[in-house]
């Protein structure tokens, strides 16, 4: 049985640090209120970086980990909501940055937070169906355009950044174990962003805020429920226990949200990877960004069994297993 195996990471996040204090200065908060509701103390903001540019520097940075040239590259998939443009998608832009080869395959998925590991399951597809031999899987998004910065309740929590993952068709029994993703739509509404497209001049419909809109409070119990069956679901279908986990990448939006779902699973806090307090909610840049640091910090190893689990809007929810 061919399995996708993850043989490389890499990340880019801009260097434009802005600290809880820094916000303390545009809108009423404090670093006291952000750090204790949320465990962030700081972000990243991109300052000239597109999402696709950021996607690609982390995109370069996994091929040179893996070993992987750009020619042999078969599929670029992103998953972002912060597009450079409506078309074409961030991954032709990838592509082209890149050099992968002209006749690849390259499109983006949106999930929001989860399209990271909506990219990883449509990737994981292609290659455990034999369609690609290696895919280029990367997780990026821009949210500080998306913020409107006036607005306390949301702009405190996210962040910028870019996040990549080499996949490659291989026997034996590493790679991807199992991949869930899940949708529903009719909770759209606690977590959107209208289009940025200009209105029609037929359109009967007021346009609504292109800025981020969020129910914090229905957002963060909805989360904690999905992100413990989801996480429920990969372990069921793959046999997993608790104790056979090394380490749960989790999306990085809250730490009382991650916390709530690890005591769900019983797992100890050091099998638990958080990187939050340095670059808050980068949505889909999220976990590949955690991922490429835990490997940078030598906490995956060869063998490990890593779980990932998401949610955002849509509302979506998704979660993976992997053997490292
Ligand atoms: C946003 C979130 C941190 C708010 O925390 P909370 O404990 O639910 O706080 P509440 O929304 O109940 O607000 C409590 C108070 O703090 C205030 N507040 C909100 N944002 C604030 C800020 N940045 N600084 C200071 N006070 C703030 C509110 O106005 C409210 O004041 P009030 O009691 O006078 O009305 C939390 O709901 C959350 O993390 N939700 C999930 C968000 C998320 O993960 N989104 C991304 C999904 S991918």
């Amino acid at each position: 049985m061919v399995k996708a195996r993850l043989v490389g990471t890499g990340s880019f996040v801009p260097k434009k640090v802005l600290t809880n204090l820094d916000l303390e200065k545009m809108v009423e908060t404090s670093d006291a209120w952000i750090s204790a509701r949320t465990g962030i103390r700081e972000r990243r903001i991109a300052t000239k970086d597109s999402t696709s540019e950021m996607a690609a520097k982390a995109g370069k940075a996994a091929l040179k980990a893996a070993g992987v040239a750009p020619k042999d590259i078969d599929l670029i998939v992103v998953g972002t909501v912060t597009p450079d443009m409506t078309f074409p998608s961030s991954a032709c832009f990838v592509q082209s940055h890149l050099g992968v080869r002209s006749g690849a395959a390259a499109f983006d998925v949106s999930a929001a937070c989860s399209g990271f590991l909506y990219a990883l399951d449509v990737a994981n597809k292609y290659i455990t169906s034999g369609a690609a031999r290696k895919a280029l899987v990367i997780g990026a998004d821009r949210f500080s355009r998306l913020v409107d910065w006036n607005d306390r309740a949301t702009c405190v929590l996210f962040g910028d950044g870019a996040g990549a993952v080499v996949l490659s068709a291989e026997k034996g029994g590493h790679g991807v174990l199992s991949c869930r993703v899940h949708s529903d739509g009719k909770h759209w509404e606690m977590l959107y962003a209208d289009s940025p497209c200009p209105p029609s001049p037929f359109e009967s419909r007021a346009p609504r805020s292109p800025y981020l809109k969020m129910n914090g409070n229905e957002t963060f119990k909805l989360a904690v429920r999905t992100m413990g069956s989801a996480i429920n679901e990969v372990m069921e279908e793959t046999g997993l226990k608790p104790e056979d986990i090394s380490l749960l990448i989790p999306h990085q939006a809250n730490l009382r949200i991650i916390n709530a779902a690890r005591e769900r699973l019983k797992l100890p806090e050091d099998k638990v990877f958080t990187n939050l307090d340095k670059y808050g909610n980068t949505s889909a840049g999220s976990i590949p960004i955690a991922l490429d640091e835990a490997v940078r910090l030598g906490r995956v190893k060869n063998n490990d069994i890593i779980l990932f689990v998401s949610f955002g809007g849509g509302l979506t929810w998704a979660s993976a297993a992997v053997r490292w």
